[in-house]
C-alpha cells in the first residue's frame, strides 16, 4: 500500500487481516466499521519500526510521561488548560474506558440517559451491567441534527446518576457548539450527574469553522464532575493498537473508576503508546492532508445523493468520517443495509444498531479512496433504482 490515496484499490486491502474488509464477502465493498483504509502517517510507521529494534519490556506503569504531556498540550490546543499527566490514565481503548466509567460512576439499576442515535457499545456499557438507560432521542431542526432539551428535563429522575455525550457525536457527526454544551452542563449541574464524555473523533472536523470544546473545559464545576475519554486510533487510523485514555481532574472519579476494575484494565502497551506519542509530535501534517481528502469525499458523496439519490436524506457530518443516511422514502428502507449488501454488493452499518427507531438508516464510511467510495455509491443505486 501508498500514502496515495487515490490510488487506493479493494485488492490492496482484503487480505490484511482487518475486520472492515474480511467480515463481508470479496465481492462486497465494506464502508462500514470507522477504520479508514489509509496507511498511518510515515512518522507513525517508523516510529514504531524503531521501537521494534529495541527493548518491549513494562513501560511506565502510569504512561510513557512524554505522551502523558503530549495529550496534555494537546488538549491545551482545544482550550482544556489546566490538566495534568496525573489526571490521566491510560487504558486499552476509548471502549473499554467507558465500560469501566459506568462501573466506577454508578450501581446497578442506575439510570444513565444518552443521545440516540448512538455508537452501539454507549448502549452496551449501560445495558451489560444492568443499569437502566434513558434514550434522548436526537432531532432534526434547521438541517441539523439536535439535542432535544425539552426531552432531557423530562427524563431525570432521583435515581439518574449519568449523562453520556459523544462529542464529536457518532454516528450523526454532529460537533456541539459551546451554546448547546453549556445547556447541557446546566443540566447537569442542576440534576448533580456525572458526564462521561468520548470525544475520541475531536481531531476530525471537517466543518469549516466548527470547533471542538471538550466537555470538561466548560467550568470547573463541570470539570469536577466529567469523565473524558479518548484515544488516537480514529485520528491516526491505528485502532489494531488499542490504546485510550481516560481524563478527569477530580481524583476521586478516577479512584472510583480504578477500584471497581481493580486488576482488570492492564498496563500501558508501549507499541501504542510510542504510536500515539509519534502521532502527536509528528502526524499532525499527515493529518491535515488526511482531513482535506476526507473534506472532498464527503463534498463528493453529498453531491452524489443529491444528484442520484434525491430521496435519500443525509445531513453531511461536521465531524467524522462517517454519514448517517436515511433511505426511509424508499420501499427498501425496512431492511435497507441487507438488500445494500445482498444486492448492491456493499457493505454499511445497520441503522437500528445504533438505537431502536432507527429503521431505514444506514452508517457509511467514506474514509477510502475516490474510486472505491465512487464504485460503492454506483452500487447502490443501481440497486435502489433497480
Ligand atoms: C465514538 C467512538 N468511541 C469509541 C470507539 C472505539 O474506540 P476503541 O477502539 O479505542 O475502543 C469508536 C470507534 O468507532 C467510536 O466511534
Amino acid at each position: 500500500m501508498n500514502q496515495n490515496y487515490d490510488d487506493l484499490t479493494a485488492e490492496d486491502i482484503y487480505d490484511l487481516d482487518s475486520i472492515k474488509w474480511n467480515y463481508f464477502e470479496r465481492d462486497v465493498l465494506p464502508l462500514w466499521v470507522a477504520d479508514m483504509d489509509f496507511l498511518p502517517a510515515p512518522e507513525i510507521l517508523s516510529a514504531l519500526k524503531a521501537r521494534l529494534d529495541t527493548w518491549l519490556g513494562y513501560g511506565s506503569m502510569s504512561g510513557n510521561p512524554k505522551l502523558l504531556g503530549g495529550i496534555v498540550a494537546h488538549m491545551a490546543g482545544f482550550g482544556w488548560t489546566g490538566l495534568e499527566p496525573k489526571n490521566i490514565w491510560l487504558v486499552s481503548g476509548v471502549v473499554p474506558g467507558m465500560y469501566a466509567s459506568v462501573l466506577g460512576l454508578s450501581s446497578v439499576n442506575d439510570e444513565i440517559i444518552t443521545q440516540t442515535p448512538i455508537y452501539p457499545p454507549f448502549m452496551g456499557s449501560i445495558k451489560d451491567h444492568n443499569r437502566t438507560m434513558l434514550e434522548n432521542k436526537m432531532l432534526i431542526a434547521d438541517n441539523q441534527w439536535i439535542i432535544d432539551f425539552d426531552h432531557l428535563e423530562t427524563l431525570v429522575t432521583p435515581g439518574t446518576r449519568i449523562l453520556m455525550i459523544c462529542n464529536p457525536h457518532n454516528p450523526t457527526g454532529r460537533v456541539f457548539t459551546r451554546f448547546e454544551l453549556e445547556k447541557l452542563a446546566a443540566f447537569v449541574l442542576k440534576h448533580r450527574l456525572y458526564v462521561i464524555s468520548d470525544e475520541l473523533h475531536a481531531n476530525l472536523i471537517l466543518e469549516p469553522g466548527a470547533t471542538h470544546i471538550p466537555f470538561a473545559s466548560l467550568s470547573p464545576e463541570i470539570s469536577d464532575r466529567t469523565v473524558t475519554i479518548t484515544g488516537p486510533c480514529k485520528t491516526f487510523t491505528t485502532a489494531g493498537l488499542g490504546i485510550g485514555a481516560v481524563i478527569s481532574t477530580n481524583p476521586k472519579l478516577l479512584e472510583r473508576i480504578q477500584a471497581a476494575t481493580k486488576g482488570l484494565m492492564g498496563h500501558p502497551n508501549i507499541m501504542s503508546e510510542t504510536a500515539w506519542l509519534a502521532g502527536l509530535e509528528a502526524g499532525m501534517p499527515w493529518l491535515e492532508k488526511t482531513k482535506t481528502y476526507l473534506q472532498a469525499n464527503r463534498e463528493f458523496l453529498g453531491a452524489y445523493l443529491r444528484q442520484h439519490l434525491p430521496e435519500v436524506k443525509c445531513i453531511l457530518p461536521e465531524a467524522t468520517y462517517l454519514a448517517w443516511i436515511d433511505f426511509n422514502a424508499y420501499a427498501q428502507a425496512p431492511e435497507v443495509q441487507k438488500f445494500l449488501l445482498v444486492t448492491a454488493k456493499v457493505g454499511l452499518n445497520e441503522g437500528t444498531n445504533f438505537g431502536a427507531d432507527c429503521t431505514g438508516f444506514v452508517r457509511l464510511n467514506f474514509a477510502t479512496s475516490r474510486q472505491v467510495l465512487t464504485q460503492a455509491l454506483e452500487r447502490i443505486r443501481e440497486a435502489i433504482k433497480g
